[in-house]
């Protein structure tokens, strides 16, 4: 089948490069012309695992391209994924900017040729799809489409992997004819018997904010539960263990932590709030999660404080890991953009390392933050070292070496990589988070 995917951003190059796998012929189009060069050439803007091998796999098969031009990319598809951006709204409110999605669905309205199916690919409004299909309707009345909503649960990081063993697909069409076409893309993921939902356009687009939430929600409430445990001398691991164990809880997503961070949860979890309130309706639970969310990160500039004997003033601070979570250079909202800045207005000096994300992170971080070389050169003549995100690479550190190096032996162990008793034996001061 040909397939047009509009947007190169993390999930219109993963689903478009996916896709091609499965055997599609793929044409990703993008107005950032430097990106298109790269990709051209192979090279990858972001760094997610597999991704650049696959990219460059299905390029040298010839099942995917890259262009600026729509009229290039869009007459002969039969399926177009619009994959663009949604940012927070610049306004500050919490709605999602749509002004990429219907910039897109005008400049592929006059490019159809014959039957197409315009899909929503990006977390969108409930009603956006419709929007979508009333300007290209205005655009192009003569076009023969379908309009459908697919949306997306890929984590970074396993994205390759979550989209070509998702634990669903979920498919909102209006048509019969519409709901063959995503049958015909996802063909290869039916023989693996996995699940597919197929359902209304609004039930799909609704179905991704809720989601979401849910796990903003699970989060938010094992951190919350950390800070009673912390409080009644309590231990959250076997906690959360335990509670996990329970088949209708689920042992996934209870990992206390600095707070959830990344280009989906916190953005989506307003959205989700904003469409709500339009509807005279309330989510309260999600508004609790959003609320105990910044309130962790507030926590562990306290906790990083108290470890140091109530002031960081002066002192240096060695930080390991800087992205929101492990395998992403992608900084949108990690904690450390909240944590860090605080930390040095309180005084600190910091000296940090991530494996993959110190070029993205020295544009979301101050000027005076230095980095470094690796985890034991970050930990140089430091007073504390701050475990922000579990890279593996931090999961064996030479803790003699780290220690040796360290002006004090303060570990602060923001996502309870390592066992408190383990540290103690090494001679230093530990702090967890929800276990002494
Ligand atoms: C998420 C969803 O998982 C995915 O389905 C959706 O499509 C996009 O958003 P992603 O943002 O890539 O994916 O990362 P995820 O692994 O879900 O983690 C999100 C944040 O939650 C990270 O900051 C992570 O550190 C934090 N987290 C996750 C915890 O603090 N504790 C946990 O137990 C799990």
């Amino acid at each position: 089948m040909n397939i047009t995917i509009i947007g190169t951003g993390y999930v219109g190059l993963v689903t478009g490069t996916c896709l091609a796998e499965f055997g599609h012929h793929v044409t990703c189009v993008d107005k950032d012309e430097d990106k298109i060069r790269q990709l051209r050439k192979g090279k990858v803007p972001i760094y997610e695992p597999g991704l650049d091998a696959l990219v460059n796999k299905n390029v040298g098969e010839k099942r995917l391209r890259f262009t600026t031009d729509f009229v290039e990319a869009v007459p002969g598809a039969e399926a177009v994924f619009i994959a663009v951006g949604t940012p927070s709204s610049r306004r500050g409110d919490g709605y999602a900017d749509l002004t990429y999605i219907f910039e897109a669905a005008r400049e592929l309205a006059g490019n159809l040729t014959g039957y197409t199916v315009i899909i929503d690919k990006s977390t969108v409004p409930v009603g956006t799809a419709r929007q979508v299909e009333r300007v290209i309707r205005q655009t192009n009345p003569d076009a023969d489409f379908d309009v459908a909503s697919n949306p997306e649960f890929l984590r970074e990081g396993a994205a390759i992997n979550d989209f070509m063993r998702p634990d669903r697909v979920v498919i909102g069409v209006q048509t019969d004819r519409a709901r063959q076409v995503l049958q015909e893309i996802y063909k290869p993921l039916y023989l693996l018997d996995t699940p597919i939902v197929s359902t209304t356009i609004e039930t799909a687009e609704l179905t991704k904010y809720a989601a979401n939430a849910f796990l903003a929600v699970k989060i938010s409430f094992i951190n919350e539960i950390a800070n009673i445990c912390e409080a009644v001398d309590a231990d959250i691991s076997a906690l959360a263990k335990a509670i996990g164990m329970d088949g209708r809880i689920g042992s996934k997503f209870l990992h206390p932590g600095p707070g959830y961070g990344g280009s989906c949860f916190p953005k989506d979890t307003l959205a989700l709030l904003r469409i709500v309130q339009e509807h005279g309706e309330s989510l309260r639970i999600v508004e609790a999660a959003v609320e105990v969310n910044s309130a962790q990160k507030a926590r562990m500039v306290k906790k990083i404080r108290e470890s140091l004997g109530g002031s960081v003033a002066g002192k240096t601070l060695a930080v390991l890991g800087l992205t929101f979570k492990p395998e992403t250079d992608d900084m949108r909202d990690a904690p450390a953009v909240t944590i860090i800045p605080a930390l040095i207005e309180k005084g600190a000096m910091v000296r940090a390392h991530d494996p993959k994300g110190m070029q993205e992170a020295a544009k979301y971080l101050p000027a005076e933050v230095e980095y470094a070389k690796d985890a034991y050169d970050a930990c140089k003549n430091a007073d504390a070292v701050i475990l922000m995100t579990e890279w593996n690479q931090y999961r064996a550190l030479d803790l003699k070496k780290i220690r040796s190096v360290m002006k004090y032996p303060v570990f602060i162990d923001l996502r309870n990589v390592y066992e408190p008793e383990k540290l103690k034996s090494e001679g230093f001061h530990y702090t967890g988070v929800g276990r002494k």
